[in-house]
């Protein structure tokens, strides 16, 4: 009887020991691509401040200044360090396939967050998490369909002259928008695309090609700005030209950032497809699942929405970023 009491209380000390137990002490790398928008920085803080209050992480953190070598020296250095798994936005999609092949060899898993690598790579990594980036290009498209004829702008015959202005060239989002804008496009041969340069996600570039595109047309009615730092950029260059952005040049836009936000509220962009940055929180759970055996899907979606002069003013006081 007290051979059997003691094998009880054991197993009552093992059980409950192993119930409380931490889970195992987990090192993970972050490379991120850089600081080019306010929706960069938003990002950046929600993955550091989402690993920082897990204490069973230790996040590596690195910054690549828009170089994608300064990129794959990170993920190399990641890997001598035999972190448990990498966290990794691409700056584009192209030119990774050596670095993760390694973190392959050496059985470091790679989660992807935001910007994707090209299909020929996606083997090599685990998951992607974030924004369908083809979906807000086609979001955006399909606002324009419905409200240019709303506006008496499209009569589906006239010609309608649009400049757009691109992200990073070669990047997982610029890719995805084009062609997902392009889907849309492709049902309004009226929808004239007269003029199209990147902006590389940054105002300072957006201000930049919309001074040069109105230099060379004033005429321009719609702009598709890739996101809401370009779109402010080329918003005081319209302003600056004379012209009332949102008024003489429909504007729509993507990422739903306070400033953009703020910009339908004052009239000066139409409409912005949400891309939300704050990826931390998923990313803590998928690399927690991961730690604890758990399969991950292949994809891991973040639910968005879509603003305009409906909606945009209730939804400002509760933007995060
Ligand atoms: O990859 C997401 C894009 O990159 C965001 O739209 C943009 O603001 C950022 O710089």
């Amino acid at each position: 009887m007290r051979k059997v009491l003691v094998v009880l209380i054991a197993l009552m000390v093992i059980f409950s020991v192993s119930a409380v137990a931490a889970p195992k002490q987990w090192v993970v790398g972050f490379s991120q691509i850089g600081s080019e928008s306010e929706w960069r920085t938003a990002d950046t803080v929600s993955v550091q401040n989402a690993f920082l209050d897990e204490p069973s992480f230790t996040l590596i953190y690195s910054d690549a200044q828009q170089k994608q070598e300064n990129q794959i020296k990170a993920l190399r250095s990641f890997i001598a360090r035999k972190v448990n798994c990498i966290v990794f936005t691409a700056l584009v999609e192209t030119g990774y396939g050596p670095v993760l092949q390694e973190a392959k060899n050496a059985k470091i898993p790679v989660i992807m967050i935001d910007r994707d690598v090209a299909p020929a790579d996606q083997g090599l990594r685990l998951t992607i998490m974030g924004s369908d980036m083809v979906k807000e290009g086609e979001k955006v498209g399909l606002w324009l369909e419905t409200n240019l004829k709303k506006l008496g702008i499209d009569d589906g015959k006239t010609d309608i002259d649009f400049a757009i202005i691109d992200g990073t060239v070669g990047s997982g989002a610029m890719v995805g928008r084009k062609e997902g804008f392009g889907h849309i496009l492709a049902n309004h041969p009226n929808w004239k695309v007269m003029h199209e340069q990147t902006g590389n996600f940054t105002t300072s570039e957006g201000k930049q090609v919309m001074e040069a595109f109105l230099k060379a047309d004033p005429k321009i009615q719609v702009l598709f700005t890739h996101n809401d730092g370009m779109g402010l950029g080329a918003n005081e260059a319209i302003k600056e030209a004379g012209l009332k952005p949102g008024k003489d040049i429909i504007h729509v836009s993507i990422d739903a950032t306070k400033g953009g936000m703020e910009a339908i509220v004052a009239g000066e962009i139409n409409c912005i497809v949400e891309c939300n940055p704050l990826l931390g929180p998923q990313a803590v759970q998928a690399v927690s699942d991961l730690r604890a055996g758990k399969k991950l899907p292949a994809k891991i979606d973040t639910i968005e929405g879509i603003f305009d002069s409906t909606n945009a003013a209730a939804a400002l006081p509760t933007r995060q970023y």
